[in-house]
C-alpha cells in the first residue's frame, strides 16, 4: 500500500498528475527512514530535516508532524513492515508548467515502504569508491528531488567498477553520492562540517553521538583529497548503507585495505543501537 495524497492505496490505483511539478522541476523534496523491527529510525531527525527542507524550498507540509508521523506508522502496519525503508516525498504540487509557484496549486504527497535488507556484505569487506568533482549546487543541505549530479556520478563510479563516488569541490571533500562520508587519522575522527555543502545526515549525526559516547575524539572539519589518501580508515554513513567502510578510493588502498578498528567500533555500537 503507497500513502498519496490523503488516502492508503494499492500501488496500481495511482492516479499521478503528469502536472506534478516534481516531473517537470524536481520541484519538491523527499526523506528515507529506515525501519528496524517494524520501527521507525530516528525519526525525530528526519522530522526536522523535512520542516527545515520544506521551509528553505517554500512548501507548506500537508500535515503536523504528530499526524505525518501517525501516518507513516499505519503505512508500516498495512505493509507488515519488518526491515527495510519508508520514502517520502512531497511535491510544491501539479499546475501547468510554468516556472513561477503555482497560485492554486496544493503539495502533493507520496510515501512508500519497502523491504531493504541490511547492507551486511558492503558492512564486512567495505566498497571502493572514486573521487569526482562537486558539480552540485550550494543548498545540498536541502532534500531536494533533484538529484541528476548525484545519480550520474554514482553511475559514472559504477561504469568504473567502484560502488560509489566521493564528492570534492576543488580539493575539499565533502560527501557521497547519496551518504556522508568520515575520515579517520590516528585515532581522530573527520568530517566536513554540516552546513550548505552536504547534507545532514541523520546517520552522520547519530556516528558522532556514537563517537562522543565511545570517547573517539571527533571534529567537524573539512578535509582535503590528501588528507583523504593518507586516511588511515575512511567510512560513509547513510540511512540505507549506514556505516560501510571505504577500503579502496581511485583504485588505491585505504590504510591496510581493510576495515579499520575505529570503524569497527562504531558498527558494532552502531549495530546495538538498532538492537
Ligand atoms: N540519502 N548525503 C546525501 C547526498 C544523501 O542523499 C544522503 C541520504 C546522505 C545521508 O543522510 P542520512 O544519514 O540521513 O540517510 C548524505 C538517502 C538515503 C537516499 O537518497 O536514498
Amino acid at each position: 500500500m503507497y500513502l498519496y495524497q490523503h488516502e492508503f492505496l494499492p500501488k496500481d490505483e495511482l492516479r499521478i498528475s503528469s502536472d506534478d511539478r516534481g516531473y517537470y522541476f524536481g520541484d519538491g523534496i523527499y526523506e528515507v527512514f529506515r525501519v528496524y523491527n517494524g520501527m521507525l529510525f530516528e525519526p525525530a531527525g528526519h522530522y526536522e530535516r523535512l520542516e527545515r527542507s520544506a521551509r528553505d524550498v517554500r512548501i507548506s507540509l500537508p500535515y503536523s508532524i504528530d499526524r505525518l508521523d501517525g501516518l507513516l506508522r499505519q503505512l508500516i502496519e498495512l505493509n507488515k513492515l519488518s526491515e527495510g525503508i519508508v520514502y517520502m516525498q512531497i511535491t510544491r504540487g501539479a499546475a501547468e508548467r510554468t516556472h513561477a509557484f503555482p497560485k492554486q496549486a496544493e503539495p502533493i504527497l507520496t510515501a512508500y515502504c519497502s523491504e531493504l535488507a541490511r547492507p551486511l556484505q558492503a558492512l564486512e569487506h567495505g566498497i571502493a569508491a572514486v573521487t569526482a568533482d562537486d558539480i552540485r549546487w550550494l543548498r545540498c543541505d536541502l532534500k531536494t528531488l533533484n538529484l541528476l549530479p548525484n545519480v550520474m556520478a554514482k553511475q559514472a563510479a559504477l561504469d568504473q567498477g567502484a560502488q560509489d563516488v566521493i564528492f570534492h569541490r576543488s580539493g575539499t571533500v565533502t560527501e557521497c553520492s547519496s551518504s556522508n562520508i568520515m575520515i579517520v587519522k590516528d585515532g581522530e575522527l573527520r568530517t566536513h562540517p554540516a552546513n550548505h555543502l552536504i547534507l545532514h545526515g541523520i546517520t552522520r549525526a547519530v556516528v558522532l553521538r556514537l563517537a562522543a559516547e565511545l570517547h573517539i575524539p571527533a571534529k567537524e572539519e573539512a578535509f582535503t583529497l590528501d588528507d583523504l589518501n593518507n586516511a588511515d580508515e575512511v567510512f560513509l554513513s547513510s540511512t540505507t548503507m549506514e556505516i560501510t567502510p571505504i577500503v579502496s578510493i581511485d583504485r588505491k588502498p585505504v590504510g591496510s585495505g581493510a576495515p579499520g578498528p575505529v570503524t569497527r567500533k562504531l558498527q558494532s555500537a552502531f549495530e546495538h543501537l538498532i538492537g
